[in-house]
């Protein structure tokens, strides 16, 4: 029976970019002799200023029943300035799919992308698992006496153990799978002790039931210093929400920035999101120089969850082939458009 996979293309190069991850994922499937449906939807900056609603109630509760996967490309338009249509998609998405393993693989596809001096594709290779529902993005807070000079802001962060423990349980169970040396686990424990004492807490509890993986503690600007000066140090990371969501970024830079940086929103066994990093680039729109390949490698973490790990590291290969081949977008320093490289990489598949 077919897999079905909703197509959210989004704003800006969204929907130019997800057309081409999507005919590669289909195809190296199809290779994997497996069949997946795909049906495009609607929602976007159009689709909020014509309804006024992102997505319309029960939608998620669909997705979660009927669909095996999202592909995503990107949200943002300068017509609704506040994002609230990108909020109802993405964190939407998040809360009401409980996607809570943000995973971004942080992979240098090719030597000339890094911009760190004497490093090369073996020494920028791990996995940020972010916990992705919780920490400072659950929207407890407030504010009081607004616009005065009283005025007092408040925002909560909020961990639940059972949150905590499955997130750090993901990193190890994904290292043991992978064949990775070590987990890091990364928090501000020496400043945020409440919070970050349960963090560590649980990590050495779970570290504990898996004796073959090194498991190591780093604070967090310690991790962000370490990534810069020996990204080679680190094999999987597990952090709370906002840490992740900063050291992700800090990796893509590593990885040599959004032109290949791909990110799974991921809940085992369920529907989950699979996006790249990048946003909806007004800038590009229209003119064919958006490089499609982060959704591409967005899709193949797509295949990896559908337990398609061998066609997930054929489109790796080929994408790596393809940027070593020097037939990319302008961002990276070539000539071709959009779709000529999605075609070339489709080539590459066979
Ligand atoms: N997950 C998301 O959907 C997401 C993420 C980030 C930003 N945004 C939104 O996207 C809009 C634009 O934001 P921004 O400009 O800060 O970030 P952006 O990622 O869209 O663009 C940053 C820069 O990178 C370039 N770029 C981005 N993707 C590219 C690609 N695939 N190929 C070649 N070049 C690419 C752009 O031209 C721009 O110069 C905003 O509305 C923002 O809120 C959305």
């Amino acid at each position: 029976m077919a897999e079905r996979i909703a197509v959210i293309g989004g704003d800006g190069i969204g929907p130019e970019v997800t057309e081409q991850a999507r005919r590669i994922v289909d195809r190296a499937a199809q290779i994997a002799q497996r069949s997946l449906e795909w049906e495009e939807c609607p929602y976007g900056a159009d689709y909020y200023l014509e309804h006024g609603v992102g997505i319309e109630p029960g939608r998620f509760d669909d997705f979660r029943e009927h669909y095996a996967a999202i592909l995503f490309g990107a949200v943002g338009d300068p017509r609704v300035p506040d994002m609230a249509h990108g909020r109802e998609l993405l964190l939407g998405a998040r809360f009401q799919l409980d996607l809570y393993i943000n995973l971004r693989p942080i992979k240098l596809l090719d030597p000339r992308l890094c911009p760190l001096k004497d490093k090369g594709v073996d020494d920028v290779d791990f996995v940020i698992f972010r916990e992705n529902t919780e920490g400072g993005y659950v929207g407890v807070g407030g504010a009081v006496r607004p616009g005065t000079i009283h005025e007092v802001a408040q925002q909560t962060f909020v961990y639940t153990r059972r949150g905590v423990e499955r997130i750090i349980r993901s990193a190890f169970e994904f290292a043991q799978r992978d064949g990775r040396k070590s987990v890091c686990m990364t928090d501000k424990a020496n400043a945020m002790r409440q919070g970050h004492e349960l963090w560590q807490r649980t990590f050495r509890e779970v570290a504990s039931e898996y004796p073959k993986i090194e498991s190591f503690h780093l604070y967090v600007d310690v991790a962000a210093m370490e990534l810069v000066r020996c990204p080679e140090r680190f094999d999987v990371i597990v952090t709370e929400n906002l840490f992740g969501d900063i050291l992700s970024d800090l990796g893509a830079s590593l990885q040599g920035g959004l032109g290949t940086a791909a990110s799974g929103n991921i809940h085992p066994g369920r529907c989950s999101l699979f996006e790249p990093v990048h946003g909806s680039a007004p800038d590009l729109v229209g003119t064919g120089r958006a490089n499609p390949m982060a959704a591409i490698m967005s899709g193949a973490i797509l295949l990896d969850h559908l337990g398609m790990s061998g066609a997930a590291r054929t489109v790796e290969q080929a994408v790596i082939d393809q940027l070593a081949s020097g037939e990319v977008t302008p961002d990276l320093g070539g000539n071709l458009n959009c779709v000529q490289v999605g075609d070339q990489i489709l080539a590459r598949l066979g």
